[in-house]
């Protein structure tokens, strides 16, 4: 599988062999990190990391995996640099091209990312968009194939937020890799339906299920619940309409028994806002799988850069 010179900037541009050989490929780092080994991949390489939002896994994750390959990255958050405010997109890509052999990007627009790519000329992954997480959907399935041994016909059911960044990159990658997957949330905060449609095209073709609904009941039978913060970067004025509506929606003991199901396990992307999408005691009874799931950004961001840019 070739990937080199390839950006990272939604899961809807890999095919599903593409996915699985980043996972295989990041769960193959995985095991030489904790055997001590590191690599040599990106020796030479220069990375920026670009940060309008701000991070934890991800910017660590970019961070830890660009050194243990020999690489340099360097962070511009958003003060640091003039991208936006005193000077185009379009024209900051032409510069960090030249200096830069790879740019990681969160921020706001999908089309930010996307002018980034097209200007720069070197691979750009997105770390983040308001409409797009790709990077933490490899950190959440190589969580479950770690727990499950495989991808194919488990039942993933998000629940929350059915329009944010997760739920919409949750349902891409899913559709593409044959997991069935529902979006449990009030209509109101249902995924916009093009997407929807899109990823019923993928899933035709790896046979996965979607489904988008406002019954509770269509968690039974799931193999894992997810769910993420109920106001997303950038709309915390939101905050008291979305408690509102959300709160039946909140993974708690009540919910999870509806799974009719003892071997159902709880993800998170993290941060976790407890007491709200999640109550405190659902989160530390699935607290080791969560950080597994946290460390694998990590194994999995480093893939990607191995992939994309790598000298392997
Ligand atoms: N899950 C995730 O992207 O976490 P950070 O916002 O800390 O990077
Ligand atoms: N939906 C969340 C994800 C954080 C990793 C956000 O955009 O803030």
């Amino acid at each position: 599988m070739n990937l080199k010179g390839r950006s990272f900037l939604t899961l809807k541009d890999f095919t599903p062999e593409e996915i699985m050989y980043l996972l295989d490929l990041a769960a193959e780092l995985k095991q030489k990190k904790k055997q001590g080994i590191t690599g040599n991949s990106l020796k030479g390489k220069n990375i920026a990391l670009i940060f309008e939002k701000p991070s934890t896994r991800t910017r660590c994750a970019f961070t830890v995996g660009c050194v243990d390959e020999g690489g340099h990255p360097e962070y511009l958050g958003k003060n640091d640099i003039q991208l936006g405010h005193k000077e185009s997109v379009e024209d900051t890509a032409r510069v960090l091209g030249r200096m830069f052999d790879g740019i990681e990007y969160r921020g706001f627009a999908q089309d930010t990312v996307e002018k980034l790519a097209k200007y720069s000329g070197v691979p750009v992954w997105n770390g983040l968009t308001d409409s797009d997480h790709p990077t933490q959907i490899l950190a959440d399935f190589l969580t479950l194939k770690e727990q499950f041994g495989k991808l194919k016909e488990l039942k993933l059911v998000y629940v929350g937020d059915g329009r944010n960044n997760m739920a919409n990159s949750l349902m891409i990658g899913s559709s593409k890799v044959g997991i069935h997957f529902t979006i449990l949330a009030p209509k109101s905060l249902w995924p916009e339906q093009s997407l929807i449609k899109l990823c019923e095209e993928y899933a035709a073709v790896s046979g996965s299920k979607i489904e988008i609904s406002d019954s509770l009941d269509t968690v039974e039978g799931a193999d894992a619940v997810y769910t993420d913060v109920w106001c997303s970067m950038g709309e915390e004025d939101k905050a008291a309409e979305r408690i509102a509506i959300l709160k039946p929606y909140q993974v708690n003991d009540d919910l999870l028994a509806l799974t009719k199901k003892e071997s159902t396990i709880f993800l998170h992307c993290l941060p976790a806002v407890k007491g709200k999408e999640v109550t405190e005691e659902v989160f530390e009874r699935f607290a080791d799988i969560v950080f597994d799931e946290a460390e694998n950004r990590m194994h999995t961001i480093k893939a990607i850069m191995v992939a994309t840019l790598g000298n392997h």
